[in-house]
């Protein structure tokens, strides 16, 4: 795990999302306790339960978008999940606990590739082995290869050494060759959506069952390269090794985004309480507060798992959640609609911003693209505006401002360059004003 400080996260998380200073401070420091707690000796670690974050706020802010930058930058197994996935064991659909299955899923394909890079130099060796073995004609070696006089043996190693050069070289890199693949079945492979579906042992006894195909594939070199590495790589990991490293931080470390989770509070005035969402909130409950969950690599304890929680809470508040889970998630954090400011800034400065991108795309075509600061300001002001009259949804609505304003620009491109535009404020409102000062045209168009 990266033991990046509270500080270090901040300044990542900045480089994407504009604002939202509370919310950015309160995941820094919870996933900087996660690492607090693994300095501590085994006595006090154990009881130290991780403290669960529930991030509210209106739609369009960037609960989300600091979810997804989060996960890339920890290190530690981390999955962001749609509580609206999932439903009431009994009913159809995913059951909660299969986010710790995909959570343990994740984490060991993390292990795997940290391993898999450690035995890189000694597999490689080995494919390259393999390689030429493939790219020499055997036949005169297999039947008698203790027949073979030593003129014969020198000039099969004189070949084998050229090949080695020009393998090495990359010039074989196209040649095709025959080699020998193993394609195990798995039962999403076989039965689809309804393999994913399948309780878990019931998958593991399916797969048992489903027989690994043996073949014979003509590739070329470079793909025979992949295709052996990953064969030779399998040979030199310790299997046992990888599930239990995957589990371990999983139970240490793991992190669980748990987005949406507004849309399964019940509101009881409206229809009664809706079954399927409290038993959703109610099959959630032992997992956040610690149980075991079976899993294709063995048992996994949840007690240690972080949890963050995420939603709009438009229509419902925290408090509508079940109580024991509301006291699960003790760190509440609020995020602030955007101002216009934040959109000016929200286009300009994150590392994907959408005039950056907009400048990117269009510059494959030859055109040369500049922003004014009149221009940004009049995007800004105009989605502002919209939110205000139509329905705020905060900073997804500069999508569809800038998605219009280049519309007619995207069509003709490529036939106006090599030029340059320049972006101003008088280009921009002479692409939206009648749109933006149209309140029904709006609701349709932006
Ligand atoms: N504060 C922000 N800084 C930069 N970009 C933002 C910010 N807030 C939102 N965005 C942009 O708007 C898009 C939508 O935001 P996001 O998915 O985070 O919304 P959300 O808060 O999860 O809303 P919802 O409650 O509807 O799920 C993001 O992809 C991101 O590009
Ligand atoms: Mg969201």
């Amino acid at each position: 795990m990266k033991d990046l400080t509270p500080k270090q996260i901040v300044a990542e998380l900045d480089k994407y999302i504009i604002g939202q200073a509370g919310a950015k401070r309160a995941v820094a420091v919870a996933v900087r306790n996660r690492w607090r707690r693994q300095q501590l000796p085994e006595s006090l670690r154990q009881d130290i339960w991780p403290k669960n974050i529930i991030m509210s706020g209106p739609t369009g802010v960037g609960k989300t978008e600091i979810a997804r930058r989060l996960a890339s930058l920890t290190g530690a197994p981390f999955i962001k999940v749609e509580a609206t996935k999932y439903t009431e064991v009994g009913y159809h659909g995913r059951d909660v606990e299969s986010m710790i299955r995909d959570l343990v899923d994740s984490a060991v394909s993390l292990v795997r590739d940290e391993m898999t890079e450690q035995v890189k130099e000694p597999a490689e060796k080995q494919v390259e082995e393999r390689l030429l073995d493939y790219l020499l004609p055997q036949s005169d070696t297999i039947a008698s290869p203790n027949l073979e006089d030593d003129d014969t043996k020198a000039r099969r190693q004189r070949n084998r050494d050229k090949l080695r050069e020009q393998l090495r070289n990359g010039e074989l890199e196209d040649r095709t060759i025959e080699i020998n693949v193993e394609e195990k079945s798995t039962v999403v492979g076989v039965l689809g959506q309804a393999g994913m579906e399948m309780d878990i042992e019931f998958q593991n006894m399916f797969e048992k069952m489903l027989p690994s195909r043996r073949q014979t594939r003509r590739v070329t070199v470079a793909e025979a390269r992949r295709i052996l590495f990953t064969q030779e790589a399998d040979k030199l990991i310790d299997k046992n090794k990888i599930t239990a490293e995957a589990i371990r931080r999983v139970e240490q470390s793991g992190i669980v985004f748990l987005d949406e989770i507004d849309k399964i509070t019940a509101v009881e005035s409206r229809h009664g309480p809706d079954v399927s969402r409290q038993g959703v909130q109610r099959d959630l409950l032992p997992i956040v507060e610690g149980s075991t969950v079976i899993t294709k690599y063995g048992p996994v304890r949840t007690d240690h798992i972080l949890f963050i929680a995420a939603g709009a809470f438009h229509t419902s508040k925290p408090s509508d959640l079940m109580p024991e889970l509301q006291g699960r998630f003790p760190i509440r954090v609020e995020l602030q609609d955007l101002t216009k400011d934040d959109f000016v800034r929200i286009l300009r400065e994150p590392q994907n911003a959408l005039t950056k991108q907009t400048i990117a795309l269009l510059a494959t075509e030859g055109v040369q693209i500049e922003f004014t600061d009149d221009a940004i300001d009049a995007m800004a002001q105009l989605a502002y505006d919209v939110n205000r009259r139509t329905q705020n949804i905060g900073a997804r609505r500069l999508y569809t401002i800038v998605e219009k304003v280049f519309e007619e620009l995207g069509f003709q491109a490529p036939d106006i360059a090599p030029t340059k535009v320049v972006i101003n404020a008088g280009y921009v409102r002479e692409k939206l004003a009648d749109i933006a000062a149209d309140e029904d045209l709006s609701k349709f168009i932006l």
